[in-house]
Order: C-alpha cells, then structure tokens, then sequence
C-alpha cells in the first residue's frame, strides 16, 4: 500500500484528478488530496460534480482532504512520509509557484516538501501554447527532478473516448510510482 498526495489546481482537465482519486483508493491505496480555491471552481464546471461532494461520496477511511489554508496538515511537514506527490492538473501559476519556492498555500507547500526530500513529484501541466515564462518554470521543476507529464494523447493507441485517453495519462503517472494499474496499454507494434 502506498501513500500518495493528490493535488488538484484550477487548470482543465479535472477529470485527470478524480481519475487518479479513484483508482489510487480502487487499488487500496491511501490519498491525500488537497485542493486549490479555483480548483475546486473549475471541477464542478467540467464535471457538473461538486468537489465536496464527490470527496464525500468516495465514502474511504483512506482518503484525506486536506484545506488549501492548512499548513497544520501532515502533508505540510517533511516529516510526514509519503510515497510521492502528483498535482494533476496544474495550472501555469501553481507551475510557476512551485518553481520559485513560495510555499503560500498547502498545495504549492506539499510540492515543495516533497521536491525537498527528493521524494517522487509529478506534474500533469495543463495550458496551450505554452509561453517561454511556462516552459523556463517547467525546466526549472523538471531540475529540480519533478517528472513532467503533460496530458498529451497516444494518439497510435487510436482512443475512441475522453475516458481512454484521461486513462492512458492516469496509467502512466501511476506506473511512475510502480502502483500495478490496467488503465494503460502499452504500445505492442505492428
Ligand atoms: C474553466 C477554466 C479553465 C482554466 N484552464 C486553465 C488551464 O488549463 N491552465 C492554466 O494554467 N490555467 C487555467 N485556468 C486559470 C486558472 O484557474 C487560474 O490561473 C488560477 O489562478 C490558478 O490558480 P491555482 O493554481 O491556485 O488553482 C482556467 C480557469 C478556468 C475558469
């Protein structure tokens, strides 16, 4: 069993995060989630869900939501122990954030921690085009050892869903952490 931190940010694509929720505890595994303001916004938006309530109604004594606000939560402090951290999706100010150490919020103090301790940290950035200023907070993470999965489709695996392809990149950032999963294909050839 692993213990995985699931930030979520007011980027598109939340459907990414409540994926990885919903397999990481499907396989048994205990999540921390925390959330930022706008994330939570741009959730009920996309997925007519109410953050709150889909938390809730994941009814898991291994899920643990943590308040943007919190820096008494475990996930703030080093000393806490975790497996790793994926902030899917992350917007290009929580990208920036992370990049220049501010620490404001739980979720931008969590990603710090975890960079700090050399602990596995992946981000799902969401934004296109990307600007020079992104991609030179992105490098900046990516040296800082954070592995950078944007949610790009395999197209060659021919998706016929959204679901397909949000389960190929979920697939992929939890073969990261080594956690078995179904969800990704890999490619075979022809
Ligand atoms: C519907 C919607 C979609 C958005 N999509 C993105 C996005 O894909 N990438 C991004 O960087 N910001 C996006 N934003 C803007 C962010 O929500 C905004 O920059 C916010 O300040 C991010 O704060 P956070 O990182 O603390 O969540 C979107 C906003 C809305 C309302």
């Amino acid at each position: 069993m692993k213990r995985i931190v699931v930030g979520i940010t007011g980027a598109s694509g939340s459907i990414i995060f409540k994926r990885t929720v919903e397999e990481l505890l499907e396989l048994g595994h205990e999540v921390y989630v925390c959330a930022s303001e706008y994330a939570e916004q741009v959730f009920e938006y996309e997925l007519d869900l109410n953050f709150r309530k889909f938390c809730f109604n994941l009814n898991s004594a291994k899920l643990h939501v943590s308040e943007i606000n919190d820096m008494f939560s475990k996930i703030a402090s080093g000393s806490f122990k975790t497996d790793g951290m994926i902030i899917a999706p992350c917007s290009m100010g929580t990208v920036g954030k992370i990049a220049n150490g501010t620490s404001d919020n739980l979720l931008i103090r969590a990603a710090d921690v975890h960079i700090k301790e050399h602990r596995k940290t992946l981000i799902i950035p969401r934004e296109a085009p990307f600007s020079t200023i992104h991609l030179q907070n992105l490098l900046t993470l990516s040296q800082s050892g954070v592995y950078i999965l944007p949610p790009v489709p395999a197209f060659y695996m021919k998706p016929k869903t959204v679901e397909d392809i949000v389960d190929q990149i979920v697939g992929r950032a939890l073969d990261y952490f080594d956690i078995e999963n179904s969800l990704k294909r890999s490619w075979e050839g022809i």
